[in-house]
């Protein structure tokens, strides 16, 4: 998603604006803009890459800086932000979902447009509104959108100066040796401003005279308190220029061991009679999020015996079913900033149920919309694909879980002290990995692959296909396998790739029976399986052998090879893994 920046420093503020671009590429984005006010504003941006801007370098200490993600527009030099407009400068996160009716109006007002943007509307109206007064002129202007924003604004006429404003998409103001600065995200300004405090919808802040000041909608001042950067979300560091998407992978077990211990020292008690009391509940995510809420259904309706339904984010927020007083939400975010999910969020608790948060983030906007919040500590994720967080998620998922066993049974379930185990069995996962190196150098050149699973499995299976999708733009379906026969199998023929997940003892055999099917049309099959046996008797050509754990906590390490195996087959095919194609970290928009 875009990202914004803005700086007001004693010294020239372009470098730093630059760095801050580069923090915030991990978000998504395709053209980069950068706006420094010097005698003169100077302007430079450009589609594409952070790194086409290196060469821009305009005296001043005050400046913006924008990475786009084209939603009106396509990528290109004039659609890219900042935006400008009588000694304006503007950059702007977020959807103005009147912009056309805004544009018609200041069209017919004379005004005329250099980009297709529905952002350049904004910057205009404030040049429109301004009659003196800076802050004045952007709160009116914010008054008239309609969607989400989190804007920055520098002005001609107010050197030192800056005005921020923020609806549904997320801003931050900090305190650092360089400056002060606006920023999207807490991790793109780790290690250049020291204490972050977080604006809310309708607030502005105000940066002059050396001081960052907030104010509410109606332009009153407010008091914030501004807290210190976490270390942990300190970005990953990635040695002789590797990427972050294999770093983060290797560090699973570390992720999963310092979430053991927070989940460890977490107090239950305040939702101790909710979660007895539980009679149904709804899970709800996007994305890699959504397959961890579904390993989490399965695990409570099997164990605790309680009904869960489980949505995508943007559907639940369309379709919120039954939700009520009685009912328990969890929404599940490595961010917590994802628009759906916090909606969904929204109106769970609107309608009285209590929501419990899963994120990464302890300060996001998710963990302050909830009722009880589980924070994993998978460290900074930089990559866009989801890969150590999901792993965290699962042990959250599976720790809440056990948690309402205890609480309606009375007792833990069996596997609740094997917890400890699954940092070592995530390292022991990785023994696949010179197995999964084979396996991806025969695939490469796979125009689609079938992912299977049965039970839990097939929440394995869901997520190893979203992510060779994502990285390696090749098209993956995770699949029942019971469901094969059903239509699926029409598309297998020679050499048809189709990967199978099989750890639940119980449905060895059915999963072996979905690829005898694959295998007597000429599929190419694949298993990965923790029991010996069930790869000993298997038709499938490739298999590899999962470490053992007990059951219900496989779903945290059977990924692990899958993880690797998109990662690898995104290098074999010479694309970015860090930078897929079309896709945004942090989707705060609708
Ligand atoms: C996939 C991926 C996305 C996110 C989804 C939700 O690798 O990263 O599918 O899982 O956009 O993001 P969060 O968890 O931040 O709400």
């Amino acid at each position: 998603m875009c990202g914004i920046i803005g700086c007001v420093s004693d010294k020239d503020c372009c470098g730093a604006l630059y760095d801050g671009l580069k923090r915030l590429e991990y978000r998504g984005y395709d053209s980069a803009g950068i706006a420094v006010l010097g005698k003169t504003l100077s302007v430079c941006k450009k589609k594409g890459g952070v790194s086409n801007l290196s060469g821009f370098y305009a005296a001043g200490g005050t400046g913006i800086g924008h990475t786009r993600w084209a939603t009106h527009g396509a990528p290109s030099d004039a659609n890219a932000h900042p935006h400008t407009s009588g000694g304006f400068a503007l950059v702007h996160n977020g959807i103005v979902e009147n912009y056309a009716a805004l544009k018609e109006e200041l069209e017919g007002e004379g005004e005329v447009f250099s980009s297709e943007t529905d952002s350049e509307v904004i910057v205009k109206l404030i040049a429109r509104y301004f009659e003196g007064d800076f802050l004045g002129a952007v709160a009116r202007a914010v008054g008239r959108l309609e969607g989400s924003y989190a804007i920055a604004v520098i002005c001609e006429k107010f050197p030192g100066e800056l005005v921020a404003a923020k609806k549904k998409s997320p801003l931050v103001a900090g305190e650092g040796r360089g400056g002060l600065f606006v920023c999207s995200d807490i991790p793109a300004l780790s290690g250049i401003a020291d204490y972050i405090a977080k604006a809310e919808d309708g607030e502005f802040v105000h940066i002059a005279k050396g001081e960052i000041n907030f104010y509410d909608r109606a332009l009153r001042p407010l008091s914030k308190t501004f807290f210190r950067t976490q270390e942990e979300l300190r970005g990953a560091a990635v040695a002789g220029g590797g990427y972050f998407m294999r770093a983060e992978i290797a560090e699973i077990p570390r992720a999963l061991s310092d979430t053991l211990s927070s989940l460890e020292d977490k107090d239950f008690a305040p939702c101790a009679r909710i979660l007895r009391g539980a009679k149904r509940m709804f899970a709800v995510a996007c994305g890699t999020a959504y397959h961890s809420a579904l390993v989490f259904r399965d695990t409570v309706e099997r164990e605790a015996g309680i009904p869960v339904v489980c949505h995508t984010a943007g559907e639940f927020r369309y379709r919120p079913a039954l939700v009520g007083p009685q009912d328990v939400v969890v929404a599940v975010s490595q961010s917590g900033e994802t628009a759906d999910t916090l909606e969904a969020a929204y109106l769970a608790r609107s309608r009285g149920a209590f929501v419990i948060a899963v994120t990464n983030i302890g300060s996001s906007t998710l963990a302050a919309a909830a009722d009880f919040t589980l924070v994993m500590r998978a460290g900074a994720e930089i990559a866009v694909a989801a890969t150590k967080s999901y792993n965290c998620q699962l042990l959250c998922l599976l720790y809440l879980a056990a948690q309402l066993v205890f609480f309606k049974k009375d007792r833990f379930p069996d596997w609740f002290s094997a917890l400890s185990s699954l940092a070592e069995g995530a390292s022991a996962a990785m023994d696949c990995f010179s197995e999964t190196d084979r396996l991806a150098d025969c695939l490469k050149k796979a125009r689609a692959i079938y992912y299977l699973g049965r039970g839990t499995d097939l929440c394995t299976a869901r997520e190893g296909a979203l992510k060779v999708k994502e990285i390696a733009c090749v098209f993956a379906e995770g699949y029942p396998a019971g469901e094969l026969k059903h239509g699926s199998l029409a598309l297998v023929e020679e050499g048809f790739p189709v990967i199978c997940v099989s750890t639940q003892k119980n449905l060895l055999k059915k999963s072996e029976n979905a690829l005898a099917e694959v295998r007597s049309r000429g599929g190419f099959c694949v298993l990965f399986s923790q029991y010996r046996e069930a790869l000993a008797d298997s038709c499938a050509q490739f298999s590899c052998l999962l470490p053992i754990l007990p059951e219900p906590l496989m779903p945290v390490v059977s990924v692990i090879p899958l993880q690797y195996f998109a990662y690898k087959m995104c290098i074999e095919r010479g694309l970015d893994p860090d930078k897929p194609r079309n896709l945004a970290k942090s989707v705060t928009v609708e």
